[in-house]
């Protein structure tokens, strides 16, 4: 049969062990995430795009592009097209009530003068604005009691996630995912591009780029770390590298928040739990 006739689209192809394994190692050495095993059609689906972007022939193509010296660019794009980007709005209840009933008051009665948080692996930027909901509605309900101005800096490793982000903007898709319509209503204004977040949310929120296996010198010290819902995707070294270098991130007196499956227990031993009733949070160990 002339094959003109009947084109295969480019991403059609099988990826091959041999493929398959230098992708993996390629994303585990660029982003620390383990994608483990028989995950080919994972890798297919995703990288599809790419393939037809970056003109090759398959995925296949692509990666041994990726083994031969690939740019930048393309290397960026094929961690940022293998990133699972799944958040929502105050994802899980509980460490946003947390925030809200223990720790704000913790930090109300200290009295700095400066409250940073860290909502690391911010994805598309929910969890940062969540939590800075979270602080409008306590200033709300406890006027004038947290005198300290809040910075929450949300940080990941995907340029694309950051864009969303940035602009604040969601649609309906998005504001469907655990924002109730009260908060919609006090927080979103209808616009162009779809939800708008007031300035108010988005005044002490700010984004950059970080992949969470580099330094965080220069993001200097936070009260507060977010880590959620990511150090699944690492493997225990990497959990417990990550785990070990955000316990000296904190300030003295500072939490972290994992996500709801995750724990330091059998990576590290710098962090205690913190049993909050509701929920737990860690601290560094003196
Ligand atoms: C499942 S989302 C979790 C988002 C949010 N923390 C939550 O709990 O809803 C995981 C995020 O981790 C990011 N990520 C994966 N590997 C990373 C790395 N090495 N450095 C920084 N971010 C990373 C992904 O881009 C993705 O946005």
């Amino acid at each position: 049969m002339d094959s003109s006739l009947n084109p295969k689209p480019a991403d059609s192809g099988a990826l091959s062990d041999a493929d398959y394994q230098a992708l993996c190692a390629f994303l585990e050495s660029a982003s620390g995430i383990v994608l483990g095993d028989n995950k080919h059609y994972l890798v297919v689906s995703r990288l599809g795009r790419l393939v037809k972007e970056h003109d090759f022939a398959s995925v296949g193509e692509l990666v041994r592009k990726l083994d031969k010296g690939a740019s930048m660019r393309l290397r960026q794009d094929v961690v940022d097209a293998m990133t699972t980007n799944e958040t929502m709005w105050f994802r899980d209840t509980y460490p946003f009530e947390l925030l809200s009933e223990k720790l704000l008051p913790e930090f109300a009665r200290r009295e700095a003068s400066r409250l940073r948080i860290w909502s690391a692996a911010c994805s598309s930027g929910q969890e940062s604005y969540s939590i800075s909901m979270t602080i409008s509605e306590f200033n709300q309900k406890n006027p004038g009691l947290l005198r300290s101005s809040v910075e929450i800096v949300g940080t990941d490793i995907s340029p694309s996630m950051l864009e969303i982000a940035r602009t604040a903007c969601y649609d309906d898709l998005f504001i469907g995912r655990g924002l109730s319509e009260e908060r919609r209503q006090r927080f979103f204004r209808q616009a162009p591009c779809g939800w708008q977040l007031t300035d108010e949310v988005r005044a002490r929120t700010r984004f950059s780029e970080l992949n969470l296996m580099a330094s965080y010198a220069l993001l200097g010290r936070f009260d507060i770390i977010f880590c959620r819902n990511v150090l699944i995707y690492f493997s225990a070294e990497s959990k417990r590298d990550i785990l070990e270098r955000m316990a000296q991130a904190l300030n003295p007196g500072g939490y972290l928040f994992l996500g709801g499956s995750e724990s330091p227990t059998g990576y590290t031993e710098v962090f205690e739990p913190v049993n909050l009733g509701r929920g737990v949070v860690y601290r560094p160990r003196r």
